[in-house]
């Protein structure tokens, strides 16, 4: 099978990772890829933004299954484009990648299916937004109902940081057209709980439970990233939870989705907010966490490809996976500076002396060759992964590794995995 994996990132290079150990494959391509991906795959220099173009190499190399990583493609409708060629694609269409692509989409679907998610307004003018604001108090959450590179939140402890938030969105226009519109919801307090399943259209296979920190600081404390670290399995996920968060958010949703004409197919992730044994949707996603993916995916000891392949092809039913019982653990080393500016193109020393360490591996982000060497090319820069006998030797294991590794102004959070830690030592 030649496979072709779309995007760049630390989940990209996981999937990559993972895809390249089946004997179903022959050729792997990434588009574009990082400098860790070379070692499993052909990068292709091509940009995920051109749909024409990624339609015409991909027909021209006979590629049986393209994988869709990122979420700007699929809500770009680059499956689409696919698909109508005859190509089998990994990854929701357009209509059904809304889910993540549009707040409002998503609220309202959850509204019109009793999905449980935190009570909310929209709107599409500033004053009003205001009024509601103050006529509801804080804390309160803001959010561009668009594609914002998981920056468009903003959890507003005060009238003042509301205001600015929404001058910012609907006025400044930080965002661009992704605040066109904006949900104004309610503040939820809990544990956060990312859960991720495979789905057919119909059939809903869940992976392993996971956890991220978005927060920048330790404690999570600061700005909101894309993620931080991630570990799985979720000691908050028990098996009684999982059963209704199937029952009460996933085939809801997926009923839902399929009833109203755009069934979806690809990896669908619930964000939700865990508590007192209450379940509510943040956000959903129509793609595979990053970086909840690298952890994951060191856990998956069946082959990845045959479920992507089930996805794409309407064929999930009676599908398994067989995991690691082992927890693993991802860091994601960052640029100083990261989620605000930072610098690019700093030379990252001691890669081959971490990835000698047993247990770990390192996948790239933001990293690209420059000659002979490797450098850092964008906020997230490395995802050094580990797994463990428990979730305080996978951190050991995977911060020794963290520790191997160097370049000017790198950060990293020091706790990655704190509460599992927590819990796993009360
Ligand atoms: P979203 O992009 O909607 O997932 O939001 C990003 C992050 O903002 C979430 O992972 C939460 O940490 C936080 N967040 C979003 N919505 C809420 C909410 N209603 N209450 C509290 N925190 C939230
Ligand atoms: N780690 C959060 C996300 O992938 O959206």
């Amino acid at each position: 099978m030649k496979i072709l994996l779309i995007g760049s990132g630390g989940r990209e290079h996981a999937m990559a990772w993972k895809i390249a150990q089946s004997p179903l494959v022959n050729q792997l391509y990434c588009l574009p890829g990082n400098a860790g991906m070379t070692a499993v795959a052909e990068c292709v220099p091509l940009s995920i933004e051109h749909g024409a173009a990624i339609q015409q190499w991909t027909a021209a190399r006979g590629i049986d299954l393209v994988v869709v990583g990122p979420e700007g493609p699929l809500v770009a409708g680059l499956s689409d484009q696919l698909r109508e060629m005859g190509v089998a694609v990994f990854g929701p269409s357009q209509a059904a990648a809304a889910i993540e692509g549009s707040k409002v989409f998503m609220k309202a679907l959850c509204r019109r299916h009793n999905i449980p998610t935190a009570a909310y307004e929209v709107f599409t003018q500033p004053e009003p937004a205001l009024a509601y604001i103050r006529a509801q108090g804080v804390p309160i959450v803001i959010k561009a109902s668009g594609l914002a590179a998981g920056k468009g939140a903003i959890v507003c402890q005060t009238l003042a940081e509301a205001e600015t938030a929404i001058r910012q969105i609907m006025v400044d226009r930080l965002f661009g057209s992704a605040g066109d519109a904006v949900v104004v919801e309610a503040c939820l307090r809990g544990e956060e709980l990312s859960f991720l399943a495979l789905v057919d259209g119909e059939e809903i296979l869940p992976l392993a439970g996971c956890q991220d920190h978005k927060a920048v600081g330790d404690g999570d404390v600061g700005a909101n990233t894309g993620g931080m670290g991630a570990y799985s399995p979720a000691p908050l996920l028990t098996a009684e939870l999982q059963e209704r968060v199937m029952a009460e958010v996933m085939r809801p949703v997926v009923r839902a989705m399929a009833a109203e004409g755009y069934p979806y197919r690809g990896v669908l992730y619930a964000g939700l907010m865990i508590d007192a044994g209450q379940i509510q949707v943040l956000e959903f996603n129509a793609r595979f966490g990053d970086p909840e993916t690298q952890p994951v995916l060191m856990r998956m000891r069946s082959d990845l490809v045959p479920l992507l392949w089930a996805c794409a092809n309407g064929s999930l039913r009676g599908m398994t996976i067989d995991w690691d019982p082992r927890p693993a653990l991802c860091v994601c080393m960052v640029a100083g500076g990261y989620p605000g500016p930072y610098a690019k193109g700093l030379p990252i020393a001691g890669l081959a002396a971490a990835a000698d360490q047993p247990d770990v591996h390192i996948f790239h982000a933001g990293t690209r060759w420059h000659g002979e060497e490797i450098v850092t090319a964008g906020g997230r820069v490395l995802g050094v992964t580990a797994l463990g006998q428990t979730v305080a030797d996978a951190q050991h294991k995977a911060y020794a590794a963290v520790q191997a590794i160097h370049w000017d102004g790198v950060y990293y959070r020091r706790d990655i995995g704190y509460r599992a830690v927590r819990r796993e030592q009360a």
